[in-house]
Order: structure tokens, then sequence, then C-alpha cells
């Protein structure tokens, strides 16, 4: 029998995806299951960037340049700009979704046992992206109690050593929800800037940010040219999980021409879809504002809810749509596993992610669970009471 690589048994599983198989049974089983664990919104894609697709004129679908059609790219540098981010379409590498942006910029920037310094709790897939690039997550981290804000500097600083080629944050985080501040970015900075690191910031939900300060992205703080590497995507911004299509920003020219070699190698990102994203960059603000809204009100009954629950203890996001919850239990995966297995309330269960693979460090974040507000009011209502129910009961 041929054997399979020490990588491909290393990569980690999807703690989101992992549970399928039980939702997919109870639901066979008559049970209605709200989903909380998975970051699909239920926004409506803007109409218009679905017209684009129906009515395009195109004889062939031929593949597009590596790094992307440069009409669009001069789009979404313009798209940058109306954000007060100065970028030319030649520092933009389109991808196939963020997700590969991520990849190129593992890639571009680091070799085999290099190592990145990544705040925890982190978006799941860094690990998996990280194991498939032969490179060392390092995590620092960062605290429920105070709503999951930028590690103290110091503590960075005690985790470089002479393999650390990058360090990376989610702003606004997924999964925690938080969003870093200027002040908060300019440390990062000033820290990247001593010891000669990259900085990747991957802002994906950027758009998703509800009180107080505007975004601050990496490319608006400057010094940081040499460092800096934004990961972007339309998934999230105009509800479009499935066009796959994403973009890597960087005003180093060298990290640009090698990730640009890693797009050449997989030719092209879709073209039907670049159509489509690129019909999206004329959505109106009055959407985003309309979506914004959406998502703060979600925001505000889930985070009520759960602190009603007695023993919850919650974290307030003030960007992206999920949050992290700490539950009086002792195993968020049997909890999971047992919502959809064993557990109903009229007739209904929830499906959560287990917080535990948003850590790089193992045994933290096993009584936490990661919430995505992705469902409309009613729906999210129902489901914080089938927790809630469900908590009276649950036995570790
Ligand atoms: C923080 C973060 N980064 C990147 C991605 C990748 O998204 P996509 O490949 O769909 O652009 C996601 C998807 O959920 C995400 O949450």
């Amino acid at each position: 029998m041929p054997k399979i690589s020490n990588k491909g048994i290393n990569m980690p599983e999807s703690p989101i995806r992992k549970l399928v198989p039980f939702a997919e049974e109870a639901n066979k089983r008559g049970k209605k299951v709200y989903y909380l664990n998975i970051g699909q919104p239920d926004i409506k894609t803007p109409t218009l960037a679905l017209d684009a697709v129906k009515i395009h004129s195109l004889d062939i679908l031929a593949y597009s340049r590596s790094e992307g059609s440069e009409e669009y790219r001069k789009k979404i540098a313009k798209y940058y700009k109306n954000n007060a981010i100065e970028v030319t379409h030649n520092d933009i590498i389109v991808t196939t979704g963020g997700s590969e942006a991520l990849l190129f910029a593992f890639g571009s920037i680091m070799d085999e046992g290099d190592e990145i310094i990544i705040p925890e709790p982190f978006y799941a897939n860094y690990n998996g992206f990280s194991t498939a690039s032969s490179i060392n997550v390092v995590p620092v981290i960062s605290k429920i109690e105070n709503n999951f804000a930028l590690p103290p500097i110091e503590e960075f600083e005690k985790l470089i050593t002479p393999k650390t080629k990058a360090i990376l944050i989610c702003n606004p985080g997924n999964p925690t929800g938080y969003m870093y501040s200027k002040e908060e970015i300019k440390k990062l900075a000033s820290i990247v800037k001593k010891h000669d690191l990259f900085l990747i910031a991957d802002e994906v939900y950027r758009e998703f940010v509800y009180d107080g300060d505007p975004h601050y992205s990496i490319l608006q703080e400057p010094g940081l040219e040499a460092h800096g590497i934004v990961i972007d995507s339309v998934s999230k911004r105009y509800s479009m999980c499935g066009a796959r299509i994403g973009y890597l920003v960087s005003k180093n020219k060298d990290v640009i021409t090698t990730a640009l070699k890693f797009a050449q190698a997989r030719l092209s990102p879709p073209t039907l879809a670049q159509i489509a994203a690129e019909a999206a960059l004329d959505t109106p603000k009055s959407y985003f504002d309309e979506v914004r809204q959406e998502y703060m009100k979600r925001r505000d009954v889930l985070i009520e809810g759960l602190e009603r629950i007695p023993g919850v203890k919650v974290a307030k996001p003030n960007g992206a749509f999920y949050c992290i919850a700490e539950l009086p239990i002792k195993n968020s995966d049997d909890f999971a596993r047992w919502l959809l297995e064993s557990f109903d309330y009229e007739n209904s269960t929830v499906m959560v992610a287990p917080a535990a693979g948003f850590y790089s460090t193992s045994g933290v974040g096993k009584n936490q669970i990661r919430i995505a507000y992705v469902l409309n009011e009613e729906s999210l209502r129902v489901a914080i009471k089938v927790l809630a129910e469900a908590l009276k009961v649950y036995k570790d």
C-alpha cells in the first residue's frame, strides 16, 4: 500500500465542518438545526454582481491573467482609494479566495520550519495553511477577559526567534470579533520594523465594523510598505463566498513578484467570478449601511441573550460576525456533538463550532464555542433559547 505523507496525516480537520455528518443525521431524524457554526452569511448577494454573470458577452471562457484582469485590479485599487488606502493595481494579485492569498503569502515569505506568530484564538484554517506550507504557528494568547485585545507587545517579543518571519493578525477578528485600534496597529508596526518581520493582516471582514472608530488598515500605516501584506476577499463583503475571489495586496514589490510566480503556477483566478466581483464593486454604500445595521442588531440580540444564560461568559465583538462564548462545561467538542445527537428543545437544536480548533495551544478553549451570527433575528432568538435549555440539562 503506498503511503500518505506525514504532512497529509498532520493536516488538521476543520473544527467547523467535522460535525456536519451529525447535523445531517439530526436533520434526517426530523430535527430542525439552527446553524451557528459557519460563516456563511444569509445576506443576499448584490443583484448587480449576479446580473453581470447572466449578461456577459464572452464567446470563450478563457483564462484571465494570472494576477487577475487589469480592469478589475484597477477597480479594486479605486475601492481602496475610496477607503483612504493608497495602492495601485500593480500592488494587487487576484486570488481564488482569501484562502489562496494566504497560501501565496506564506509561500512567498517563509521556508520549511519558519515561524509565524499569531494571536489566538485565530481563524482555524491558519493551522491548515501552515501545515500545508510546512511552517510552524507560534501562538500568543489573547484573553476573553479583555475582549481578545492585542496581547502586550512584550509577549510577542518573548516569542521571536531567528526562525520568526511574520506576525499574522485577523482584523476584525474571526473568531473573536475584536477590531484592533489604530494604536494597536502602530504597536505591531513598531515590532515588525524593529525585528524586520512581515506583518500579514487578514482584513476580509474590514467592512463589518460596528461601534466607535473606523477600521485602520496596515496599508494606511506609514513606514510599513516593505512589511505589510493584506489578505482580502469578496466572500463575506458581498456575500459571495461561492465566487472564490480574493486578493493579496502589498506595496513590497518583491512580495508581489514572488506571489505572482505562485499565481502563474495555478494559471488564473476564475474568469466568470471576476466579472461578478468586478460588478460587485459598484455596490452602493447603502447596501453596506443596511448590512451593518442588520449585523449590529443580531450581535446585540446574541450578546444580550448569551449574557442572560447562567455561567456563560462572552466577549463583546465590535467587528466581523462571530463571537466566542465560554460555557459552564468541560468539553465543547462533546457538547456540540451531544447537541446534535441527543438533544432537542421543541424538536430543534443548534450547531456550534467548538473553539479548541481555533487555538494552537493544546487544551486551551475547551470550554468555549464560536458562534456565527449569520441567522436572522427571529432564528437567533430561538437558537439562544435552545442553547439555554441545553445547558440546563447537559452533564459533562
Ligand atoms: C478570517 C478569514 N480569512 C480568510 C477566509 C477565507 O475566505 P475565502 O477563501 O472565502 O475568501 C475566511 C473564511 O471564512 C476567514 O474567516
